[in-house]
């Protein structure tokens, strides 16, 4: 008799996404005249830059010749993408990170949920509420918790994010083994300052923890005094390891291109104390597990960092910040209090009540989808979270719409 993985009857309900997508189709079947508006799901509205597409249509060109034919991708990635990453992204903020240190993928949504497989199953987890789910059902599939119960899991640390905190955790008194941190926030849209990120290294290094830190959404950040990488705080190539995205960055989501930095001096350990370089765990794991990502799709990643292609990839996020301007503001004037959106493509709205039912009578009354805080965890209810990533025309008729029956929603009908 086949028997399944005994955690995954753990895991709480559907993936949220998939349930939000379920919800939608639901209504879009129900109502086929509804013309709805999606500000749910993160994913990117703008079409790929001329110089990305240009990089990746020399790259196909080349891979129909049979004199430029490329077959297997190096498993972590080509040197001309990795030195472009290493010395754009970092380099060039004063982080010492080199291209060895960066591994390429297909997704940091992957990479963020393959990288526990490195650690041990007793390790003791800090997950900030709310949080981006693919942390938490990772290590619920992976048995590093127990069963879910009024919201939680058993086992796993929480670390509550709330207005008290203005969403930023800090490092909690007990003595955790693996912290995940994502700035700017997904959900929140919260950004952490140099002091708080620096008061996280000092913690895990003092107990030789790890922190997971996911930047993916890097490239909204507009305050220049915010850290845009963990590896800008002093001591954090000891203890941490960086995700990142061309999928928010450059509109790859259907492309899929990302990159995770292990650096060389990250350690962990095993239980009799003997020091393992996670760089090289990890470079295994891929080699093992992975063949890459086309040489196309490389190319056309490398075009970002061109002096055309940075001008284009600005160009996307200055768009969905602006988008982001008009909800916050809106949702203001409504009377929803908000954060993020400013250097964050996502908002996160205080709505009162219960988020799924705030989201299904938004979607009935107004035709519009947004994401419900309790989705990202128990801290998250009485919250929405609200993408930028649409057309403005969309983000404006969404609004309109919303303004008209946001009484009835403050009423609670
Ligand atoms: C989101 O909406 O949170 C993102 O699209 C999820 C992701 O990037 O995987």
């Amino acid at each position: 008799m086949i028997r399944i993985n005994p955690n995954y009857p753990k895991l709480s309900s559907s993936y949220l996404f998939s349930e939000v997508s379920r919800r939608v189709g639901q209504f879009k079947g129900d109502h086929p005249e509804a013309r709805v508006i999606s500000m749910g799901v993160g994913d990117v509205t703008l079409p790929l830059s001329p110089s990305v597409v240009k990089a990746f249509r020399l790259a196909v060109e080349e891979m129909g010749d049979a004199q430029t034919f490329r077959g297997y991708p190096p498993d972590l990635g080509y040197d001309f993408l990795r030195t472009a990453i290493a010395e754009n992204d970092f380099q060039a903020r004063g982080a010492d990170i080199s291209p060895e240190e960066i591994a390429i993928s297909d997704g940091a949504k992957s990479d963020t949920a393959n990288i526990q497989e490195l650690f041990a199953a007793d390790i003791r987890i800090a997950i900030p509420d709310p949080v981006y789910p693919v942390y938490v059902d990772t290590n619920v599939m992976a048995g590093r918790t127990g069963q879910y119960h009024d919201g939680r899991y058993a086992g796993l640390i929480y670390l509550d994010c709330t207005e008290d905190n203005q969403f930023v955790p800090d490092p909690p008194k007990s003595r955790v083994d693996l912290i995940y941190l994502c700035f700017p926030n997904n959900p929140t849209g919260a950004a952490i300052d140099r002091t708080r990120l620096a008061a996280w290294v000092d913690y895990a290094r003092a107990a030789k923890a790890l922190i997971l830190y996911d930047a993916a959404y890097v490239s909204f950040i507009r305050d220049d005094s915010l850290p845009h990488s963990i590896f800008e705080i002093p001591g954090a190539k000891e203890c941490a390891i960086e995700f990142r995205s061309f999928s928010k960055t450059a509109g790859f989501t259907g492309t899929r291109c990302a990159y995770t930095v292990v650096p060389k001096t990250c350690m962990a350990w095993d239980a009799q104390g003997k020091g393992y370089s996670l760089h090289a765990l990890w470079s295994r794991r891929q080699s093992t597990k992975l063949n890459g990502v086309s040489y196309p799709v490389q190319r056309a990643a490398a075009a970002t960092f061109s002096q055309e292609g940075k001008k284009e990839t600005r160009a996307l996020s200055d768009y969905y910040l602006a988008n982001a301007r008009i909800v916050r503001s809106r949702m203001d004037a409504l009377g929803f209090p908000c954060i993020g959106g400013d250097n964050s493509p996502y908002i996160w709205a205080r709505v009162g009540g219960d988020s799924w039912s705030f989201f299904d009578r938004l979607l009935k009354k107004a035709s519009v989808v947004i994401t419900p805080g309790s989705g990202f965890g128990l801290c998250g209810e009485g919250y929405i979270r609200m993408s930028a990533f649409n057309t403005r025309e969309l983000v404006e008729e969404a609004m309109e719409r919303l303004a008209l029956v946001s009484g009835e929603l403050q009423a609670g009908d």
